[in-house]
């Protein structure tokens, strides 16, 4: 796959080959698959059945053993504690209309 600007985010985050990788909001799943093609352990999420079922379409027809589309909101991602290396999203926050995380602010 080529070696897009996605690419170098999460290459200068320290993603390597076996790293378990997660993409928020994923959509058609371009970047969870590169992950998957780098050797990561590449889980996307995405609240869209149908984005859902063509990205796995599309890693099946290459042959992408290690990259799964999962179901979800990011909101209650379900999630382990520490299960997770390089975490990435793009395009996702414009749809996004509360906080991930309590606020800090007092
Ligand atoms: C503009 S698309 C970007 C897709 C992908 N990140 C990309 O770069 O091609 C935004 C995606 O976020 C998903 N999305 C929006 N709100 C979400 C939420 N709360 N939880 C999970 N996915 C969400 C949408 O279903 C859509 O697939």
């Amino acid at each position: 796959m080529k070696f897009t600007m996605a690419g170098r985010a999460n290459c200068r985050a320290g993603l390597a080959s076996a790293h378990r990788f997660v993409e928020f909001g994923c959509g058609l799943g371009y970047v969870t698959r590169w992950a998957a093609s780098l050797g990561a352990d590449a889980t996307g999420i995405d609240l869209n059945e149908d984005n859902l079922a063509v990205a796995s379409q599309l890693a099946q027809e290459v042959g992408l053993k290690n990259a799964r589309f999962v179901s979800a909101n990011i909101y209650e991602p379900g999630l382990e504690p520490k299960s997770v290396d390089v975490a990435y999203s793009r395009w996702l926050i414009v749809h996004l209309n509360r906080r991930c995380a309590p606020s800090t602010r007092r």
